[in-house]
């Protein structure tokens, strides 16, 4: 299983310190995420905070925007050469346009979608992304509980992609912790965000990094 903790559950009086210790303690990406106030009930980080986490980091950026206008974001972002940059599909007129712009930026293109969004929404773009992302609890704020349906929903995105692009990934973000993570992987996810469980874990990030994995 890769790991991408959320810094939105890191202390960002000491944002940088909070970054190093997720890739020392052996995360796989490091994710981060953009909320606009419009798209999602909250305001999060722009280009200036993610130039210091990109600064600090040791590990590649996974950006996941929560944002209306997509392509703005995009631009605002690239420059910090992320590996992933995903955005929801509830959200673009034209994804498969905006998909090829972030692969002509360099950026590995992902699709995310919310609670209520079916696998088959996007089963025409699969071809033509590299990673899925699928929201476990409603966007905008972390520590919510899991919403299981996702599972259900995993199986059947996996099934599609095995048939379209198998080399596409599966990332479940939301509510993710040491009680779900079995049945996460037995339903063919790839890679887990997770924020409060990596950040609140009593003996320390490193091990709820291991615990996950
Ligand atoms: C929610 C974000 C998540 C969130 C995860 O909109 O996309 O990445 O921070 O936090 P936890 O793991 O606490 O649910
Ligand atoms: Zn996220």
């Amino acid at each position: 299983m890769l790991v991408a903790p959320s810094i939105l559950s890191a202390d960002f009086g000491h944002l940088a310190d909070d970054v190093r210790a997720i890739c020392d303690g052996g995360c796989d990406f490091v994710h981060v995420d953009v909320m606009d106030g419009h798209f999602v009930p909250n305001l999060t980080i722009g280009p200036v905070v993610v130039e210091a986490v990109a600064k600090a980091t040791t590990m590649p950026l996974d950006i996941h925007l929560m944002v209306e206008n997509n392509t703005f974001f995009v631009d605002l972002f690239a420059p910090l050469r992320p590996e992933f940059i995903s955005f929801h599909i509830e959200e673009e007129k034209h994804p498969h346009r905006l998909i090829q712009k972030i692969r002509s930026l360099g950026i590995r293109p992902a699709l995310a979608l919310n609670p209520h969004t079916p696998p088959e929404a996007i089963e025409f773009l699969l071809r033509d992304v590299d990673m899925v992302l699928l929201m476990s609890v409603n966007p905008g704020f972390g520590g919510q509980s899991f919403i299981p349906s996702v599972l259900e929903k995993a199986k059947r995105l996996k099934s599609l992609i095995e048939i379209r692009n198998p080399e596409c990934l599966i990332e479940v973000d939301g509510g993710v912790s040491d009680q779900n993570i079995e049945l996460l992987r037995d339903a063919g996810v790839d890679v887990v965000v997770a924020g409060s469980f990596v950040y609140k874990y009593p003996s320390g990030v490193a091990r709820a990094i291991s615990a996950l994995k």
